[in-house]
């Protein structure tokens, strides 16, 4: 039997990163997707290499079409992928709906469903040709909590994810791929370093068991990534 093979986009750092290694750990060969960094992809390959697992780092840019179909078919060792975790999604600074530019939310909002439809398709006939499969769409617990301010287009943009992978979900079903969304709250990462400390605080208070634990100790709804 040969190795399941597992590709997640942004696999080189943050939840991607986590997400890497904990497939790997399952038994999964990990194609772990970067775009500029390549030190941290080969982080990420090294850790799992020192674990006993079996990964590889591939750069392409997920919200080019040409770079994602690529980037499958250079993921899938020997013609097969068994899962597609679609976790790389679009840069954004928090900022109220009367401040964005609409360039700026439709960026965003276009950025995030481009990084996730070409994979789709391609993975649907590949998977589909295997006759099963598994794709994961990392969404944010922003696009259908409460409403966080400055956030308008980062949930936008992951509603409209949410509903896109219900409707590829019914596609893929009778092929035998299983569909789902993992909507994390707060995670800090690199990215989510980035968003001010006040808004920080903000999205860890929505978080179930998070409220007050943002940036300090830790506890099981203080979730750290970068580890
Ligand atoms: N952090 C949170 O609090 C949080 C909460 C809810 C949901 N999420 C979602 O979780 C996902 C991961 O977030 P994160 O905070 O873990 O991010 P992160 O730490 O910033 O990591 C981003 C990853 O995506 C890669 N990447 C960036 N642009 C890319 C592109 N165009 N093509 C391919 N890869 C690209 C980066 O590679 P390079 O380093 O090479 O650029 C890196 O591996 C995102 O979809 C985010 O919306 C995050």
């Amino acid at each position: 039997m040969t190795k399941p093979t597992a590709l997640v986009t942004g696999g080189s750092r943050g939840i991607g990163a986590a997400t890497s290694r904990e497939l790997a750990a399952r038994g999964y060969r990990v194609a772990v997707n970067y775009f500029s960094r390549r030190e941290s992809a080969d982080q990420v390959v090294k850790l799992i290499e020192a674990d006993g697992g079996e990964a590889f780092a591939v750069q392409a840019d997920v919200y080019d079409p040409t770079q994602a179909a690529e980037l499958l078919e250079r993921s899938a060792v020997d013609g097969r992928l068994d899962v597609l975790v679609c976790n790389a999604g679009a840069r954004f600074i928090p900022t109220p709906v009367q401040a964005l530019a609409w360039d700026d939310f439709r960026t965003k909002v276009t950025d995030e469903l481009a990084s996730v439809y070409t994979l789709t398709q391609q993975t649907l006939e590949l998977m589909g040709a295997q006759g099963r499969g598994r794709i994961v769409y990392v969404s944010s617990a922003v696009a259908d909590g409460p409403p966080a301010p400055g956030m308008a287009a980062h949930g936008t943009a992951k509603a409209a994810l949410n509903t896109f992978a219900r409707f590829v979900a019914h596609e893929a079903g009778p092929l035998g791929i299983t569909v789902n969304v993992v909507a994390p709250g707060y995670v800090r990462t690199e990215s989510s370093a980035r968003i001010p400390q006040e808004f920080q605080q903000r999205l860890a208070a929505n978080t179930p068991p998070g409220a007050g634990r943002g940036t300090g100790g830790r506890g099981p709804g203080d979730r750290d990534a970068r580890r």
